[in-house]
């Protein structure tokens, strides 16, 4: 039994061990150790107060991955409901589907009886993104800012890559040898209204296979979109790699990218043996794990795998 995280995950990662230890199932530990992370609000990439769309709304995006029979359930552009992983849990539990992206999925929320909270930005917050905004575009813009305003440019401006990336993942093993990967976030702070990640979008920020590991990734969605990133690491696993070398080999597959949005990106992966690994393309990041002889969670320092970032100059006035 094991639980690898990324680093914002240590306020859940107890809350996961705690459902291992109890018995419980890989699935249960992720969406027990996310929901907290979701509910923070000094976390402003998951959740409740988290950085909105460039339009002052905050739209939730998960997904959670079963990796014995690669059942999945997912929600996008999702508003008003904090807990976006447990209602992608219910997709996955109660529906056909594996995705539902914005009105449907919180009429669906709604249906699941999941948590809808009337508020869910605080002042501070709301005042940041309105600086954030004046600081970015044209007053008269900010001022009239409304839905005939045209976004496209502006988007380009404040969704710097070098400001806001974040999003939690987490990947257990269960006592039955189960995989479970899950992952929610707020997206990209700042982004074009209905603006879908990677996180979840099965293959690209969220995959697990019991038979040979899982994976999760944070930062530039698009990216891991393109690359189909946390299933290339598993697909890199099952023709014989090590979870290092798949990590490191689909890294370098985003390095690769053409066009002209490149940003920074993160992955944790983990094989079916419980060894583990994260890499990231900016410095300093960390991970974090633990396993049930342990009395907290170990964080460690990610590989580095060098993304030079390409972010063309927009003229703001
Ligand atoms: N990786 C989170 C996002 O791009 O939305």
């Amino acid at each position: 039994m094991i639980i690898i995280a990324s680093s914002n995950g240590k306020v859940g990662i107890e809350d996961a061990m705690q459902v291992l230890k109890n018995g419980g199932s890989a699935l249960d530990a992720v969406e027990a150790g996310i929901r907290p992370v979701e509910a923070n609000p000094d976390d402003h990439s998951v959740g409740y107060n988290s950085w909105p769309n460039i339009m002052g709304e905050l739209e939730l995006d998960a997904s959670i991955m079963n990796g014995r029979d690669l059942t999945s359930g997912a929600v996008a552009a999702m508003k008003g409901f904090p807990y976006a992983i447990s209602v992608a849990r219910h997709v996955m539990d109660q529906l056909p589907h594996v995705l539902l992206a914005g009105n449907g999925a919180e009429r669906f929320a709604r249906e699941m009886k999941a948590e809808q909270w009337d508020e869910l930005l605080t002042p501070e917050v709301i005042a940041r993104w309105r600086r954030q905004l004046k600081d970015n575009m044209p007053a008269e813009v900010v001022e009239t800012l409304g839905d005939d305003t045209e976004l496209r440019e502006w988007v380009k401006l404040a969704t710097d890559p070098e400001r806001t990336y974040s999003t939690v993942n987490f990947i257990a093993i269960d006592k039955n040898g189960d995989m479970c990967t899950g992952v929610s976030t707020s997206g990209w702070a700042w982004k074009y209204p209905g603006r879908v990640g990677d996180s979840p979008i099965i293959g690209a920020g969220n995959y697990a296979d019991n038979r040979y590991g899982g994976c999760a990734c944070t930062g530039m969605g698009e990216m891991a979109i393109k690359a189909n990133t946390a299933h290339s690491v598993v697909f890199y696993m099952k023709m014989g790699m090590s979870v290092a070398d798949a990590a490191e080999r689909a890294m370098v597959d985003l390095r690769d990218l053409g066009g002209d949005y490149i940003g920074g990106m993160n992955l944790v992966a983990l094989d079916k043996d419980g060894n583990h690994t994260a890499m990231t393309s900016m410095t300093g990041r960390t991970y974090i794990y633990q396993t049930p002889d342990m009395d907290t969670y170990e964080e460690k320092p990610r590989t580095f795998v060098d993304i030079p970032g390409r972010w063309p100059r927009v003229n703001a006035h």
